[in-house]
């Protein structure tokens, strides 16, 4: 006997490569639930046939045993195998029956049955269907469903699944019972029900072909009147499918359910979507601007994934960019075209920035189709998700409109009803839109953000100038050595003289390490814009110089590389300042100048254009992160910004964006978000007259995206007047929680000094809980965004943060598992935040029973 101290088995690893089609297939299953809170009783008979193989039938348990199995209506042979039930079948098809007892009010993970606020509820994604009931749960499985609902009629009189209602009925003992068919073969992963006291906002939408859906959100009777957005989004999304892509509704029932306790934003089970309820519920009063933009972007997303995700789905795991990539393309260009795409693009590249690239850049960096994982749940990523999006978006660039649509109706016409690969996807963008996209898979099995160095000559005289390209993939984890990937770069050129464009935009396609592109008939000296609308998702390297980029700042004709110009302007000075090289803010403050007194710019996108990098994305430039540093450069151009425009002209500049009353259009909304970035300015050195009119906007707002704003930046005041903004703020909301999770969030964001502490002393609040994953989010989850508390000096942001993690894992391993990246970042900061990040993500990693999850990202995140 060894007395080494007992450490758990590794978890396996599964990889890409060794799929192999299923041994059996289920073409149907019956449901029968006896839902109890306590003890829910579940009952499943499995038709099975063989597909392959002589092997017995393996079926994927969730921790439960079996309480009977029965084969063609027998009492059978079976054994446990871990949580696998395994069962000898002599035949080629069978009729298996099992049955099972869960408790889903135990159940803290939110994964396969739980309670949430007094509902029952399901989340099947990724692997929480075996939780529920024994069954192949593999997303190639495609399965037909006849789900029967058994619960007391009082506490829950309603009762929902997939599909269609076929009947229901009172039993004699106060218990009622409703029956849904789902005639679509789904993969378990998408089945859904909810039980409960719920009360619906109904309506209905006519599709192109004329039939009459049905369609209802369901909520708690008290938030029926904050569910008129998402309704109106809904039937926006459902509208913009048909005309955009062809995609007809195809059940006659479509139900959206909301719910407290949820892991992620929402999910797309068939027919019957679940919601986090904040992307559900808003009303002026209580939600933001960005509340709004975000629900509508959500309920879009999850009922774009009717055809890409339900009606064609994934094979395995490793194909999720394929629903969530295309799905997410699908929404982003939704939400463009419902309000400004303009700004809606500046919004998608700021959080592929913040969220991707450094993800990229990281010890977690992996591939938009990874090659292998631990546990699933940590592959629901920003690089799976935003970057596969980008992907999307650079094979419909290289097409155009047409040929991407022709590509996709041959894509979904080809897998309709199949469960398919990203290779699929590539090869109907290549028959479909005539195009070879050879290297371009590059994109999916390379992880890493190119880097394009750019510069451009011009010989006066010879009308000719020449734009050097040059493209390099650093090397990420198991993957030393990369191939150039073709890079789709929008590019145009402007004359300093005239401030005229100089020529078309082109389309150059970078695909080599190096090239040339040569412009004709260039008589002035030309500015180089490029990566225009962020064609490609890589970081571009340009030698441009501040007046150029100035000059740009104001007479791109292209809005993204508009905005872009100007931070770039702002990040080379930020840069600068850091490194102790010269950080003069004048020609940032002029172009702000500029950019406010353009009449003809949209206000919203002049709110963005002048709004500073954040500290974290300053970071991101930076070989080795010293925050102080960074907060003080940061500080300083905020300040030269104040100053230099004027506070005079800055409270010109919010006056002049104010309303009389709320309104929720695309102007008034971006009224208010120059406003506030207005207002921000003001606040920089808390000069008393700005501070009181923070108070006054809080105090008088009659909309949540005022009020926020100005609570958000009196939180990082000093004073009473903070004090009792935050206690106000506390007291109005105290009983809804999704506002009072923005309250957590405005003070865990505060740039103070002693914002440690009092983070600290909100995870002890009365409100504070870990079990409710937004609330959770709202204070950890922010802080660990904050680089001033978060990275405070002496580690005691990491240790709050570790901590917290450890805590949680044991309840909700995912939620937990998301908190770990900000700790694994620690490379990229100087030497002594480094060490103390380390030693948090050891001490995470000693904690005893750590789930997978966060065993896989700790464990990688040191690797
Ligand atoms: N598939 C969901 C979506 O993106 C996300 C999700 C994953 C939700 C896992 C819950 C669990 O729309
Ligand atoms: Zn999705």
């Amino acid at each position: 006997m060894s007395d080494a101290p007992l450490s758990p088995p590794a978890p396996i690893v599964v990889r890409r490569e060794d799929y192999r089609p299923p041994e059996w297939l289920v073409p149907e299953v019956a449901l029968d639930f006896d839902l109890d809170p306590a003890l829910t009783r579940v009952k499943a008979v499995l038709a099975v046939r063989r597909n392959a193989g002589d092997g017995p039938l393996r079926l994927d348990g969730g921790g439960q045993q079996p309480l009977a199995v029965r084969v063609d209506g027998a009492k059978a042979e079976w054994r446990m195998e871990g949580d696998q039930l395994v069962i000898p079948l002599a035949g080629e098809a069978h009729s298996v029956e099992t049955e099972v007892e869960i408790a889903p009010e135990t159940n803290t993970q939110l994964m396969g049955l739980y309670a949430s606020g007094g509902l029952l509820c399901t989340q099947c994604e990724a692997e929480g269907f075996r939780r529920i009931t024994f069954f192949p749960d593999r997303p190639d499985i495609l399965v037909r469903y006849q789900v029967k609902l058994t619960a007391d009629q009082r506490q829950f009189p309603v009762l929902l699944s997939n599909g269609d209602r076929v009947g229901a009925g009172m039993m004699p003992d106060g218990r009622h019972w409703a029956e849904w068919h789902d005639p679509f073969p789904k993969p378990g992963y998408l089945f859904a029900l909810v039980a409960g006291d719920l009360a619906v906002n109904r309506d209905s939408f006519t599709t192109m072909s004329g039939r009459v859906v049905e369609l209802g959100i369901w909520v708690a009777e008290a938030d029926l009147p904050r569910t008129g957005h998402a309704m109106a989004a809904l039937k926006a999304a459902m509208a913009w499918d048909e005309r955009v892509y062809g995609r007809e509704y195809d059940l006659d029932v479509f139900n959206i359910v909301a719910v407290a306790d949820f892991n992620f934003g929402a999910m797309e089970n068939k027919g019957l979507n679940i919601f986090n309820s904040r992307y559900i519920l808003a009303d002026p009063e209580t939600a933001t601007d960005a509340d709004f933009d975000a629900i509508a972007g959500v309920v879009a997303h999850e009922y774009f994934h009717n055809w890409s995700g339900d009606r064609v789905t994934c094979r395995d795991w490793f194909q999720l960019s394929l629903k969530e990539g295309f799905t997410v393309y699908r929404d982003q260009e939704f939400s463009a075209d419902m309000g400004s795409a303009a700004v809606k693009r500046i919004e998608d590249v700021r959080v592929l920035r913040a969220a991707q690239f450094p993800e990229d850049a990281g010890p977690l960096a992996h591939p938009v189709r990874p090659e292998s994982y631990m546990e699933i749940a940590n592959f629901y990523t920003a690089t799976v998700y935003n970057k596969g999006a980008e992907l999307i978006r650079m094979m419909a660039t290289m097409l155009g409109p047409e040929r991407f649509r022709a590509a996709t109706d041959l894509y979904f016409a080809r897998h309709d009803g199949t469960a398919a690969t990203c290779e699929d996807f590539v090869v109907a963008m290549e028959e479909g839109g005539g195009i070879d996209l050879s290297r371009f898979r590059l994109w999916y099995t390379q992880a890493g953000t190119p880097r394009v160095a750019a510069s451009l000559t011009h010989a006066p005289g010879s009308g000719k100038a020449v734009l050097r390209l040059a493209q390099t993939l650093p090397p990420t984890p198991g993957q030393p050595d990369k191939q150039p990937q073709p890079l789709p770069l929008r590019v145009a050129l402007f004359g300093e003289a005239s401030g005229a464009r100089l020529c078309d935009e082109r389309l150059v396609v970078l695909d080599e390490a190096q090239a040339e592109v040569v412009f004709d008939g260039i008589g002035e000296r030309p500015l180089l814009s490029i990566n225009r609308g962020f064609s490609a998702p890589v970081i571009v390297d340009t030698d441009r110089s501040a007046a150029e980029l100035a000059f740009l700042s104001a007479h791109d004709d292209d809005p993204f590389a508009r905005y872009e110009a100007m931070q770039q302007l702002m990040l080379d000075r930020l840069v600068a300042t850091v490194s102790g090289g010269d950080g003069d803010p004048a020609p940032v403050v002029a172009a702000v100048r500029a950019t406010i007194a353009d009449p003809t710019l949209d206000p919203a996108f002049v709110g963005e254009a002048i709004v500073l990098p954040s500290e974290a994305f300053i970071g991101d430039q930076l070989a080795s992160v010293d925050p102080d540093a960074v907060a003080r450069a940061r500080d300083g151009l905020r300040q030269a910004i104040l100053d230099g425009i004027g506070h005079g002209a800055w409270r010109a500049l919010w006056a002049a964006n104010r309303d009389n009353r709320y309104e929720l259009d695309p102007r008034a909304k971006g009224r208010r978000r120059l406003k506030n970035v207005a207002l921000g300015y003001l606040l920089a050195d808390e000069a008393p007259d700005a501070v009181a009119l923070a108070a006054d906007q809080y105090r008088y707002a009659d909309n949540m995206t005022d009020r926020l704003a100005a609570l958000q930046l009196l939180a990082s005041t000093r004073g009473a007047t903070r004090d009792a903004v935050l206690a106000d703020f506390h007291d109005r909301w105290a009983d809804n929680g999704l506002v009072l999770d923005k309250w957590f969030t405005a003070q865990a964001l505060s740039t103070r000094a002693d914002v440690v502490e009092l983070v600290e002393a909100l995870a002890r609040h009365p409100a504070f809980t870990l079990a409710n994953p937004n609330r959770a989010r709202a204070l950890i989850g922010a802080f660990a965004t904050n680089q001033r508390g978060f990275h405070a000096a002496d580690g005691r942001g990491y240790r709050f943060v570790a901590d917290m993690l450890i805590a949680l894992d044991r309840l909700n391993p995912q939620t937990a598992a998301r908190l770990v990246p900000p700790l694994g970042r620690w490379r990229r900061f100087e030497p002594g935040r480094a060490a103390l990040m380390k030693a948090q993500l050891e001490h995470i990693l000693a904690a005893p029973r750590l789930s997978k999850d966060v065993y896989e990202q700790a464990s990688k995140s040191l690797g």
